[in-house]
């Protein structure tokens, strides 16, 4: 059983910016660059899929308007999700949970799901995150493990008391914008391996202090070499960088 710690270097929203983000193309980027680890963002269809988008409407990333909570799956999967990125994605869907779990079995690699729920969705979001999870690693035993992540409390208590009550090995990452000592208290709390934060929350004593507590720290979005360095020889644990060449220019 694959039970490896998260590389250290995690794609941004699949592939940074190399491919429109959160969908497989992105995945497809990322992996050809080299990455084995790949962070992206889960929300609720209005019918209960499991599926990638980062904002709260569908303006930004795709050829639809408005909110997305109100759509159903069998529409989603006909947005162009690639135009606004570049012509050479033009109709490219968004991505599933499951298309991206399907990803991660076939090429062996990690995943770190960030639960972004739709506004007065966080614990069922939490929740539905956590059991899917649960499932395809009971049928994928041998799979790295994903790692769950969410700037919300409240979808991670859900995702706590789902991996619990099927006893299910499954890390959990509070992510916040700003660090102080009480999140380290909120982590711990949650049973997390980890607290992800800004880049430039981390300092030499931030890490110490969340290492202290047998914590992994990891830093969104790192996409400059020297800031990459720096934060690696502070000893942070991972870095979520849109910079597909970053790791090799190190
Ligand atoms: O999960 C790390 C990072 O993605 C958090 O910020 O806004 O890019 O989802 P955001
Ligand atoms: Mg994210």
């Amino acid at each position: 059983m694959i039970r490896e710690a998260m590389p250290r270097w995690i794609a941004h929203r699949g592939g940074g910016s190399a491919a429109p983000e959160n969908t497989l193309a992105a995945f497809k980027a990322g992996l050809k660059a080299g990455f084995t680890a790949f962070e992206c963002d889960v929300k609720l269809s209005a019918d209960g899929v499991l599926w990638l988008l980062h904002d709260d409407t569908l303006d930004r990333t795709t050829d639809a308007r408005g909110p997305a909570a109100p759509w159903r799956w069998e529409n989603l999967q006909l947005v162009d999700a690639g135009s606004w990125h570049s012509a050479a994605f033009k109709g490219e869907p968004p991505a599933s949970l499951d298309q991206v779990l399907d990803f991660a079995a076939q090429h062996r690699v990690w995943l770190n799901l960030e639960i972004k729920p739709n506004q007065g969705q966080e614990a069922q979001t939490g929740e539905a995150v956590a059991r899917r999870v649960a499932q395809w690693l009971a049928d994928q035993p041998s799979a790295p493990r994903p790692l769950l992540s969410s700037f919300s409390h409240a979808a991670l208590q859900a995702a706590r008391a789902a991996l619990d009550a099927l006893q299910s090995d499954v890390p959990l990452a509070y992510l916040v914008e700003t660090y102080d000592d009480g999140v380290l208290e909120q982590a711990a709390a949650l049973g997390a391996e980890g607290l992800h934060t800004d880049w430039q929350q981390v300092k030499p004593a931030v890490v110490a202090a969340v290492h202290a507590r047998g914590l992994k720290l990891r830093a969104y979005t790192v996409n400059e070499a020297d800031q990459a360095r720096a934060l690696l020889a502070d000893g942070l644990d991972g870095l979520f960088t849109d910079r597909l060449d970053l790791p090799s220019r190190l």
